[in-house]
């Protein structure tokens, strides 16, 4: 080949490392330093990691194929259902029902706890997952995601039960969410550090791209519905009042809002900042669900250092009492979380 035609190729975050270290290879080292470990939680993982790859080669397909749309139903919280919503899934509850690593699931998209049919063992985790968060952006060609928890099953052996779903995000073994955008991330934690992944499409794996992901202690975003105003507490107006207006101690927050709160997340993880959605003062509620929504991100945002409240409490330490239960949330940076507290509860 002529000098001036020699190129090096670009395989992404394989050139940093001779190998790279794949999500696998992560997973399977982790497994290696728990002698007691059984193999079960590196099984279940490697099913969602599956799962995602297969959501994430149909999102970007979804322009060119009849997916893309709405079936005309609706879902348990009353939303129109996206075809897209519905293929996730069912990606998701055949990829991990199968494997023999969990005894119930809990889904945005279902209303019971989703079972595990007879014909396979039932394991010892409990999966709880949102297939595809920020549907509205599908249409659009924006960043979607999947959010995903596990916890260790309560219940004795046999089948899981509702008992199982309805565990504290302080019991999480492990959360994380896949963002399908200009590249596809998985990011995850087991509660001691949070590391990203990027999927190279060439190669079709995960590779470790954003190790032990710090949150900033502050940020200079602000992520809302600014829209909503009108329904918000006093608190809540006059904290989004502050934070956009220059004082002597700090310039106006910039306002950044995805309407995906995986996406919202994944930006104030590495930037730093805050992201909330409030209590609606008509309708008393969150809008975002505390088990596959709420609780995950929170776990993912502490072990960064970030910080996680309803308003008033940990989100970790909520009790839940319903499968499909909202939240208020105020998550990110340590200090721009206990700022965004001292207005709503002043
Ligand atoms: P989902 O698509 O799973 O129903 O979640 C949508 C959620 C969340 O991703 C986002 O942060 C929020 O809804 C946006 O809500 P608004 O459109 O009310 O701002
Ligand atoms: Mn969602
Ligand atoms: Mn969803």
């Amino acid at each position: 080949m002529p000098r001036a035609m020699t190129r090096t190729v670009s395989i992404g975050p394989v050139e940093d490392t001779p190998l790279g270290m794949t999500l696998e290879r992560h997973l399977l080292d982790r497994q290696r330093r728990m002698p007691e470990a059984t193999g079960d939680f590196t099984g279940l993982f490697q099913q969602i990691m599956l799962a995602a790859k297969i959501i994430g080669s149909r999102v970007s397909k979804a322009g060119l194929s009849d997916i893309l749309g709405r079936t005309g139903t609706t879902n348990v919280q009353g939303e129109q259902v996206q075809k897209l919503d519905e293929f996730a899934n069912t990606v998701i509850v055949q990829t991990v029902e199968a494997g023999g690593h969990v005894c119930v699931m809990g889904s945005e998209e279902v209303e019971n706890p989703i079972t595990i049919p007879s014909q396979y063992p039932q394991g010892k985790y409990v999966l709880q997952f949102d297939p595809l968060d920020g549907s509205g952006n599908i249409d659009i060609n924006a960043s979607i995601g999947t959010i995903f928890s596990i916890h260790r099953r309560v219940t004795p052996p046999g089948q899981g039960s509702m008992k199982d779903l309805l565990q504290k995000g302080s019991e999480i073994v492990a959360a994380g969410y896949v963002i399908y955008g200009s590249s596809n991330m998985l990011v995850y934690s087991t509660g001691d550090q949070v590391d990203g992944f990027t999927y190279d499409p060439g190669v079709g794996e995960f590779f470790l791209s954003h190790p032990d992901i710090r949150i900033p202690q502050r940020g200079g975003i602000y992520s809302i519905n600014e829209g909503n105003y009108h329904n918000w507490s006093e608190g809540t107006q006059k904290w989004v009042d502050w934070i956009k207006t220059p004082d002597e101690n700090k310039k106006a927050y910039r306002l950044r809002y995805i309407g995906a709160m995986v996406a919202d997340i994944h930006r104030t993880l590495l930037r730093g900042g805050i992201f909330v959605y409030p209590r609606d003062v008509k309708n008393k509620k969150g809008k975002l669900r505390l088990l596959y929504e709420a609780s995950p991100m929170a776990f993912l945002v502490e072990a960064a250092g970030g910080a996680a409240s309803d308003g008033k409490n940990r989100i970790l330490d909520i009790q839940p009492t319903e499968l499909h239960q909202r939240t208020p949330v105020f998550i990110g940076s340590p200090d721009d979380v206990a700022d965004a507290l001292r207005f709503v509860n002043a």
